[in-house]
């Protein structure tokens, strides 16, 4: 049990193929108890009930500042602490740069890298007043390699900014004893590529040296390694959940 009775929170955790549930189920595995947050209060109690009986759904868009203070504080009444915060929300766009509005731009930033800015910033005051806390943010192997799988433009520069992101606050909170690290997932069979055409679909997994395409559960393995004390000295990192197909 490494996450005995561990309070985790995972935001855009209700897509039934998604990371995030998949993160939390295992998290749940191991003994965590979740709170599923994502857009729809219905959907995300949904979520909860199926992964396990310790847990709840509560309904919350990242993109608001004012959602997200107000969530954590629910959370932590409802819950007592807040152990482990998971930056999963993320809309992608297969756009080509000057296809892409100033509204589809605002889209894919504000859930991915100000979602992930204004979860921290919700969570923070009450990892810093305990002094222990560990954040993940779910990033893509977009943001290191200039796309290539299926985001735009758009997208690798929000998860390049998350990664950034995650590396400033790791350094910021490390004397609170908050640990911040990114994932960077590659193509991950979630249904996020549904309708892509199967000969691109073979193109991304032919190119995997470890020979098969990505599952939920590759990720949710690298983010309970990163929320239990197994990395009690890892911070500001981020591990590439890739099959081999990007090595820096
Ligand atoms: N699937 C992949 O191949 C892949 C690869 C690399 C990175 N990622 C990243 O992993 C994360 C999860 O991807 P997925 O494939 O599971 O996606 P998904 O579409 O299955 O799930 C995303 C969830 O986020 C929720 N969401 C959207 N906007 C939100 C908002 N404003 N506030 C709260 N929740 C919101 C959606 O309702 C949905 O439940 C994303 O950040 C994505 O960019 C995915």
């Amino acid at each position: 049990m490494l996450l005995k009775d561990k309070v985790c929170v995972i935001t855009g955790a209700a897509s039934e193929r998604g990371l995030g549930k998949a993160a939390a189920r295992m998290m749940a595995e191991h003994g965590a108890f979740i709170v599923i947050m994502d857009l729809d209060a219905g959907a995300a109690s949904a979520a909860a009930a199926d992964i396990t009986k310790s847990s709840f759904g509560i309904a919350c868009d990242v993109t608001d500042p004012g959602a997200c203070r107000q969530a954590a504080e629910d959370i932590l009444e409802r819950a007592g602490s807040i152990d482990v915060l998971v930056n999963n929300a993320g809309v992608s766009q297969p756009l080509k740069t000057m296809d892409i509005s100033q509204d589809d731009y605002d889209r894919v930033l504000d859930v991915s890298l100000r979602g992930t800015f204004n979860m921290s910033q919700a969570v923070i005051p009450s990892m810093r007043s305990r002094r222990s806390g560990s954040i993940v943010c779910i990033a893509s192997v977009s943001g290191q390699q200039g796309g290539g799988i299926f985001g735009g433009p758009h997208y690798c520069a929000a998860k390049a900014g998350v990664m950034g992101l995650a590396r400033a606050l790791a350094k910021e909170l490390a004397p609170d004893g908050i640990r911040v690290n990114s994932i960077a997932p590659s193509w991950m069979d979630t249904g996020i590529t549904d309708g892509l055409p199967e000969e691109a679909l073979s193109k991304i997994i032919g190119s995997v040296p470890l020979g098969r395409g990505g599952r939920p559960e590759d990720v949710a393995g690298a983010v309970v390694f990163l929320a239990s004390e197994l990395s009690a000295y890892v911070t500001g990192t981020t591990i590439d959940v890739n099959g081999g197909s990007y090595m820096r």
